[in-house]
């Protein structure tokens, strides 16, 4: 048995708790497993007072000083669980420059600026891992940047945030609206008390710039992706979908394409869809997340798991960990980021979508035809139409619109158009589609 490969733990709450617990709960496991025991050298926390149950670990280990504890000389490996840009980036860059190994479950400083943490690690020659980052305890990052690599993904399309995923899943069950959905799941502590992040789509927009950088062998950020969260998805939309024999999810998708001059680009959106239920992503429900890859050679493959809570989230720290520590003892660092495609991210105007459309409109001759008409101007085609009775009382009608797939920019020019329309009473819903209908 080697002398001890020694950790830095950044942040000691939800996640950094579990850490803590499964380090002395598999102490002698990992040590077999690694060829040299794992040691906690410290602890960075924000509140030294704060109560934290029964720990298993010495509370001398506790700090405040953050960047102390990094810079310390028997630390190989710094775990960070702490989350958010500042102060997290400084400390991974100087510990990344050291030569310290970095495991990180922070999507949003990943995507915010991937880049310098990847460049720093190249600079001091330790690795960078951050499986946790992204679909909690599924091991999804590690086949992207490895199992993959001999293959050419083409599409990612993934449920990578588990509260929206529980609101909506709720939505569908019991027909309530957005916000009961919300308060349902504030209660049982799927969302946060600002649960903003998670409803905008922040959090899930996060996820896929990172799952699109590694998919695709470029560099994507955040600001690259197109962003809609779910606090617009009504009960109507919901009933509406359900119709179709459909469920609204929010979804990450990822894709390749190319653009009018010929180009190889990607796109890369977050929004919320009606998908069959039929779909393999329809059944994912409660708090689940799951990613559907599609691939060239691979073809079709689906990973589905739970993507948040202290346990599983750690369950991915630690595979990290054991991949690090062993890096280290055997000399070596796994691969540097490939970022090599570096491909273009087409704006979202560009990116092919299909449209679901419902509208309230005046029963009366002509105005199938004229709303035909605004779908044609726009190079719109439609794929189904269907009409019945209003349900108002007013002798207006209902008419449920499909489209073929168009530049995204196209649907939404005619939507806005349909809006002005005087025989359009109102346009009661418009959603994205996404697999067959
Ligand atoms: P918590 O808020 O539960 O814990 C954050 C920890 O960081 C706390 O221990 C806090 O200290 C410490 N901390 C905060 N600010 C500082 C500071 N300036 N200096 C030192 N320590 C500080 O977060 P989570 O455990 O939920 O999340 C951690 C990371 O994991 C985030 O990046 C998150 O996005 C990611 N993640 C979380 C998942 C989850 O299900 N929770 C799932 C996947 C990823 P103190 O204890 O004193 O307050
Ligand atoms: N808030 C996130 C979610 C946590 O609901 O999925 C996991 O990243």
């Amino acid at each position: 048995m080697k002398s001890p490969v020694r950790l830095a733990l950044l942040g000691c709450g939800t996640v950094g708790a579990e850490v803590v617990r499964l380090l002395n709960e598999q102490s002698a496991d990992l040590a077999a497993r690694i060829g040299a025991p794992l040691e906690i050298a410290g602890i960075a926390v924000r509140r030294l007072g704060r109560d934290r149950g029964d720990l298993p670990v010495d509370p001398a280990l506790f700090t405040t000083d953050a960047l102390g504890l990094i810079k310390r000389d028997d630390v190989d490996v710094v775990v960070e669980v702490v989350g958010g840009i500042e102060p997290a980036r400084g400390w991974l860059v100087e510990a990344l420059r050291a030569g310290k190994s970095v495991v990180t479950a922070n999507k949003a400083l990943l995507a915010e600026d991937g880049g310098a943490l990847h460049d720093a690690a190249v600079e001091g020659g330790g690795d960078l891992y951050y499986e946790a980052s992204v679909a909690g305890a599924i091991p999804l990052l590690r086949p992207l940047r490895e199992s993959l690599h001999g293959d050419r993904i083409t599409r990612v399309t993934g449920i990578v945030n588990g509260t929206t995923n529980f609101i909506l899943s709720a939505m569908h069950a019991t027909g309530a609206g957005f916000a009961e959905a919300l308060e349902e799941a504030t209660e049982l502590g799927y969302a946060e008390a600002d649960p903003t992040a998670d409803v905008e789509g922040f959090d899930a927009a996060a996820k896929a710039a990172i799952l699109a950088s590694l998919a695709f062998h470029s560099r994507v950020g955040a600001a690259d992706v197109h962003r809609e969260g779910i606090t617009e998805v009504t009960a109507a939309d919901m009933a509406s979908a359900k119709a179709m024999g459909c469920t609204i999810k929010l979804l990450c998708i990822a894709a390749r394409g190319t653009d009018a001059q010929g180009r190889e680009t990607v796109s890369v959106r977050v929004h919320p869809a009606m998908i069959p239920l039929t779909h393999p992503l329809a059944s994912v429900g409660d708090a689940f997340n799951a990613v559907f890859v599609e691939a060239d050679a691979a073809g079709q493959l689906m990973f589905y798991g739970r993507g948040a809570g202290g346990a599983p989230t750690a369950s991915a720290v630690l595979g990290d960990v054991v991949a690090v520590a062993r890096n280290r003892l055997a000399g070596v660092r796994s691969a540097s980021e490939s970022a090599y495609a570096a491909l273009p991210v087409r704006p979202m105007g560009e990116a092919l979508t299909r449209y679901h459309i419902s509208l309230d409109v005046a029963d009366r001759p002509g105005v199938l035809e004229a709303v035909a008409g605004v779908f044609a101007r726009h190079d719109v085609s439609i794929a189904t139409v269907r009409q019945g009775p209003s349900g108002g009382g007013n002798g207006d009608a209902v008419l449920v619109i499909v489209t073929h797939v168009a530049p995204d920019a196209a649907l939404a020019a005619t939507v806005s158009e349909l809006r002005g329309l005087d025989i359009v009473r109102s346009v009661a819903s418009v959603l994205r589609v996404e697999g067959g209908l």
